[in-house]
């Protein structure tokens, strides 16, 4: 199976099976959206179906959460779990404090409140994804339907004041159709080119009248795992300020998902 992928989805595998075996007996996990954090809910219902680890998991997303109970994880909902161990999940850029923007696949507003809700956040990527500044990435933004265009044309307005470089939006589309969050909302992508103060920039939205939440993870993220195409993962802890590297056998995987 591993062999066919291509050398990015290799390298987003090698962190997801990383990140996955950070997680230990009795651990209750944060789930994250997308294609890495896909590769990261198959390695754990693999080492629940094989290695009889006992954790739970609090996805992210709809989709997350069909395919963690596919994979045979303990799914269950936040307020449940109240309080977790460790959230993986992907992001779209990580800057060199780990700061992150996050929500290209639309499940930002769940990502954030697990995440903040969680002792360690792991973000897994590929090399890729790293910038000096933010915004080369559009800049997602959750607002509800109600009124969104006001909502746009002051997001604009307001980022004209801002230190950015672009202040166009658009409304993510799903086909001919607004694309709809889990939480019944629509989506603004910023295109902002670079994002000068990404603290700044995120307080200033989220005080625009019908904006849910946006896309910058700042202070959120702990550690990043990041994949090669060879198998190398590079791990960066902010709280210890430690780097570390280490090889994930990525051929040796192709059994791993088999049953599933
Ligand atoms: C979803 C996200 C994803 O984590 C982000 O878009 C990265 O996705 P992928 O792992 O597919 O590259 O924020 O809302």
């Amino acid at each position: 199976m591993t062999d066919q992928l291509s050398p990015v989805d290799r390298a987003k595998y090698a962190a997801a099976v990383c990140a996955a075996d950070m997680v230990e007996n009795g651990m209750r996990v944060g789930l994250g959206t997308g294609s890495t954090a896909a590769w990261m809910v198959r390695r754990l219902g693999h080492r629940v179906r094989e290695e009889g680890l006992r954790m739970t998991g609090v996805p992210t997303s709809a989709r997350t959460a069909e395919l963690a109970r596919q994979v045979g994880i303990e799914v269950v909902s936040l307020d449940d779990a109240r309080w977790l161990d460790l959230t993986i999940d992907g992001a779209d850029e990580f800057d060199p404090d780990l700061a992150l923007i996050k929500g290209g696949g639309g499940a930002l507003l769940q990502e954030k409140i697990v995440a903040t809700a969680s002792d360690q956040m792991v973000v897994i990527t590929d090399a890729a994804k790293e910038v000096h500044h933010l915004g080369a990435f559009p800049l997602p933004v959750e607002v509800i339907p109600f009124g969104w265009k006001a909502s746009k044309a002051l997001i604009e307005e307001v980022l004209a004041t801002l230190d950015v470089m672009g202040t166009r939006s658009s409304l993510r589309m799903d086909g001919d159709r607004p694309f709809i969050t889990d939480e019944g909302n629509y989506i603004l992508d910023l295109a902002l080119g670079r994002i000068g103060n990404a603290r700044q920039l995120s307080l200033v939205l989220n005080q625009v009248p019908g904006v849910v939440e946006n896309g910058l993870f700042i202070d959120i993220c702990d550690m990043v795992l990041i994949g090669h195409p060879d198998g190398r993962v590079e791990r960066r802890d902010m709280t210890t300020g430690k780097v570390s590297a280490e090889t994930v056998e990525i051929e040796g995987g192709e059994n791993a998902f088999r049953d599933i």
